[in-house]
């Protein structure tokens, strides 16, 4: 029998390595003639609040239970666990039967949670390297225009549409090219760039191959937050798998193309997130941002030509060759195609992963997979976007998650981070809190950012103390102008964005 319990770094936090470890003990304890057992580690489904999740591989699909502390193992393998018996309280049914799983459509994140994520086996026999193999067989001119074609866009934030930054790299004149992939995921709410990287790393590295050989490039660098350290070495174990496999190196499945990867560690910043302090960070310079244009596609990695894409953007990349551009910009409404990795967190009851295709609601995001609020109290305001997006009241749950529909409403989808906030929330604090944050992170290169952030934070507690509070709110719509005109990079020209949504939406916390 297979059992799988969670290596992700979020089921860990929560006892899963004991989990497993007394399920070992168990099985061994069990009566002469029952089933041998497996215990496979698998990545998470994206079920946080079920973690530590115990999956048992049955003859009528994998039956979970859940959430499992370390103490009730054993009566749970007592109980019959093992066999999968489903009358036990913590028993929650087939898996992907419940209905946060069957209303999603997992399409990046299909393998997240169902394989060993350092499982080659497992990789191809669930639909791995077929993307790969399909690209090799197109020309490069080929690939990128299924990429187009697709609709993908940049899951990182911007929402630049992928082909279209292929198209301009592999037009690119130049010996050396490089693929950078940004998984300096920094945006607070967000861990699905976490969650693919721990749960299925072989999807990123393929989505890489593949961008490498549209583009021409020869050299891929993954640029990966100290503060993940088990995607860090999943990630690197991963790459050693693959070079053995022939899925990297001087000669990718025998085609003749040559392309490997590295990992490269961050120290820290938030700022490393934005695509060209990244580069100088690589470049073994300090993460500071670079003006553009040039922009990275000509002028990237040590002056040459290279994409640079976010995780979930490569990681989608062999779904689409292997199965079409069709079938994913089936999936979606308007310019926003495919499928979006939504991350609920903060004050919600049921926090995790939902994939699903772009125009699900907000409201349909928060109240019918996220529950609600954990405090169980109203919810008052929902932050989309990472600390850089904009809050939203429950008036506004209607909205579509949609790049147009949000920027139409003075919001952005961003990363697809999405943090609850109930009734107790200060809007005005956290008004404050994007200033500081701003202040904390800002790189220093532009005064708008350097100088607004702080001024910012002085302005908001003038107001709050009711300090000439028409004029201060005055004082602060100007500042946040000039930010958002004059700011070299999103993190000084976004930071009004939180600001005047919190001013516009919650006035009364301000005083108004
Ligand atoms: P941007 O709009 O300047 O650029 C988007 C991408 O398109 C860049 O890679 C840029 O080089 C590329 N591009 C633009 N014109 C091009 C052309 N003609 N040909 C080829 N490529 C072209 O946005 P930026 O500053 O890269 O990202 C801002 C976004 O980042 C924000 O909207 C925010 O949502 C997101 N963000 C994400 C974070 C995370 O942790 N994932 C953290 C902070 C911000
Ligand atoms: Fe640096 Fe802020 Fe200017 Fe961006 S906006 S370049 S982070 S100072």
């Amino acid at each position: 029998t297979r059992v799988f319990v969670s290596r992700d770094s979020a089921a860990r936090s929560v006892g899963s390595d004991e989990v497993a470890e007394r399920i070992v003990a168990a099985a061994s304890g069990r009566a002469e003639g029952a089933p041998a057992v497996e215990v496979v580690r698998n990545g998470s489904r994206g079920m946080l609040w079920l973690e530590p999740l115990v999956e048992v591989e049955t003859p009528d699909g994998r039956i979970g239970y859940g959430p499992v502390a370390p103490e009730d193992v054993d009566g749970l393998v007592a109980a019959g666990m093992l066999d999968g018996a489903r009358g036990l309280a913590a028993c929650l049914g087939n898996v992907e039967q419940l209905p946060w799983m069957r209303q999603q459509q997992r399409l990046t994140f299909g393998r997240v949670g169902v394989t060993d994520p350092l499982s080659v086996d497992d990789y191809t026999s669930y639909g791995g390297i077929r993307g790969l193999r399909q690209a090799l067989a197109m020309t490069p001119a080929e690939v990128v225009e299924t990429v187009v074609e697709s609709g993908l866009r940049g899951r990182g934030g911007a929402g630049f549409p992928t082909g279209i930054k292929w198209r301009t790299v592999l037009g690119a004149q130049s010996d050396l090219k490089f693929v950078c992939c940004n998984a300096d995921e920094g945006d607070s709410g967000t861990f699905a760039d976490r969650m693919l990287i721990e749960g299925d790393p072989f999807t990123l590295i393929e989505g890489m191959t593949i961008a490498a050989y549209a583009v021409g490039a020869s050299e891929g660098y993954v640029y990966l937050r100290s503060e993940y350290p088990d995607a860090v070495a999943t990630l690197r174990a991963a790459i050693e798998l693959a070079r053995t496999e022939g899925w990297l190196g001087a000669d990718v499945l025998g085609s003749g193309f040559e392309f490997d990867l590295h990992v490269r560690v961050g120290a820290g910043a938030y700022i490393c997130g934005e695509e060209t302090s990244m580069l100088e960070s690589l470049e073994g310079k300090r993460g500071q941002v670079r003006a553009k244009p040039p922009i990275p596609a000509l002028e990237g990695l040590f002056g040459l030509p290279t994409v640079v894409n976010n995780v979930l953007s490569l990681a989608t990349v062999p779904t689409i060759l292997a199965d079409g551009a069709a079938t994913y910009a089936a999936y979606g409404v308007g310019r926003s195609l495919g499928t979006s990795v939504f991350q609920l967190g903060g004050n919600v009851a049921r926090g995790g992963i939902v994939e699903t295709a772009f125009g699900i609601t907000l409201g349909e995001l928060v109240n019918e997979f996220g529950g609600g609020t954990s405090s169980g109290r109203p919810i008052r305001a929902v932050q989309v976007g990472g600390p850089l997006g904009a809050y939203l009241p429950v008036s506004q749950f209607d909205l579509p998650m949609d790049y147009e529909a949000f920027a139409a409403a003075g919001a952005m989808v961003g990363h697809g981070g999405i943090v609850v906030f109930d009734e107790t929330v200060d809007m005005a604090a956290m008004a404050r809190f994007a200033f500081e944050f701003c202040a904390a992170e800002s790189c220093g290169k532009c005064t708008p950012c350097r100088v607004g952030a702080v001024r910012g934070v002085e302005t908001i507690d003038r107001i709050v103390a009711n300090d000439n509070r028409e004029k201060n709110l005055v004082v602060l719509d100007d500042l946040c102008d000039l930010m958002t005109d004059g700011s070299l990079c999103a993190m000084g020209g976004l930071t009004p964005l939180p600001v005047r949504s919190a001013v516009r939406h919650f006035g009364k916390d301000f005083g108004a």
